[in-house]
């Protein structure tokens, strides 16, 4: 028996593969069911008992070192594989696949841009608010029915803890914190307790402005919205004014742009009025001003809020607001052109 060991032994050692095949012919040889190392063991019940544990070592060494020398010289020719695919120049990389902007960041992004290059800075606020910052500040009376025009999501039943409606809460801190003149755009995402449809969601995102020093007039408003919507849709846009009522501007407004499907002819786009309703804005009520301590006899200002998913709605032709929500990829797809 000890002339069989130390013939294995000499066989594993001069042991050297030249392919992963050899490594297995070798392995079956040595560890198969009537491999050399399986016959030793079962010859090891035939051992003299005062042999056993002398030679059960050496077989348990000897098995031990098949492993390793198996493992090893499978690692070997893998690294080789490895290193030899490494350098192959002419294989074909993997194709790489380009993602796109979201069509609220694109039409975002945009903004910044237009309202940048009339001297607007950015300002953010939280999007969990107070009543005082969402409602009281901006001059909505305490059971005063336009607070229900902003369908409001409260929070733990607290009525003065709530999801802000509008982003106008941004400017009241401004108000508040900012030296004047303020000159802001207030971007981010706001909550209204709707149902939701085509034209309608309980979640979108708004960019509001606000514009506070010594005589500022609404010729300045209207010519500051007339430069963004030719920015925005081309330079043959017109806008209109249309009176409308918010508890923080007087006078208000609602500004319409010429319909870009039809040009202003009429089409079923824009109801065949040949107008689309854009935004909402108006002179900060000298009773917010006041509320927020900023002398109204020396200061004015105008603000205005912009709904980010209908401006991408009429810049983009997205027929249904719910598309933005669901991250479908093939929708997504369609926006890759654009930076
Ligand atoms: N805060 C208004 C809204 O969300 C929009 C608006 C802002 C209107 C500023 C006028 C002036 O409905």
């Amino acid at each position: 028996m000890k002339q069989k060991i130390q013939e294995i032994n000499q066989e594993i050692n001069s042991f050297s593969p030249s392919s992963v095949e050899e490594i297995e012919i070798f392995r079956i040889k040595m560890l198969g069911k009537k491999g050399l190392i399986t016959s030793l063991f079962s010859d090891f019940r035939d051992v003299l008992a005062e042999e056993k544990k002398e030679f059960g070592q050496v077989i348990n060494t000897l098995k031990n070192k098949v492993v390793e020398i198996i493992d090893s010289s499978k690692l070997n020719f893998k690294d080789k594989n490895i290193r030899s695919n490494s350098i192959d120049l002419s294989l074909q990389h993997e194709p790489f696949f380009m993602g796109s902007r979201h069509p609220i960041s694109l039409i975002k992004n945009e903004l910044y841009s237009i309202f940048q290059k009339l001297g607007f800075s950015l300002s953010e606020g939280p999007e969990i608010e107070d009543d005082w910052h969402v409602f009281s500040a901006l001059n909505f009376p305490k059971e005063h029915p336009a607070r229900d025009m902003q369908d409001t999501f409260f929070i733990e039943k607290n009525p003065d803890i709530l999801l802000r409606t509008h982003t106008s809460s941004v400017q009241v801190r401004s108000m508040e914190n900012d030296k004047l003149p303020i000159r802001i755009i207030c971007p981010g995402r706001v909550f209204r307790n709707e149902a939701i449809s085509a034209r309608a969601h309980c979640i979108f995102h708004q960019i509001e402005g606000l514009y506070i020093d010594k005589g500022v007039s609404f010729a300045d408003l209207k010519q500051t919205l007339l430069f963004f919507s030719r920015e925005l849709f081309g330079s043959d846009t017109n806008i209109r004014l249309r009176p409308s009522f918010f508890p923080f501007t007087e006078p208000s407004a609602e500004m319409d742009i010429t319909c870009k499907l039809c040009g202003g002819k009429g089409c079923s786009v824009c109801k065949h009025t040949g107008w689309l309703e854009v935004l909402g804005c108006g002179m900060v009520d000298p009773k917010v001003l006041e509320l927020n301590n900023i002398d109204n006899k020396i200061y004015s200002g105008y603000a205005f809020g912009i709904g980010l998913e209908r401006l991408a709605m009429l810049k983009y032709q997205v027929k249904d607001l719910r598309l933005y929500f669901e991250n479908d990829i093939r929708f997504l797809n369609n926006f890759k052109n654009y930076l």
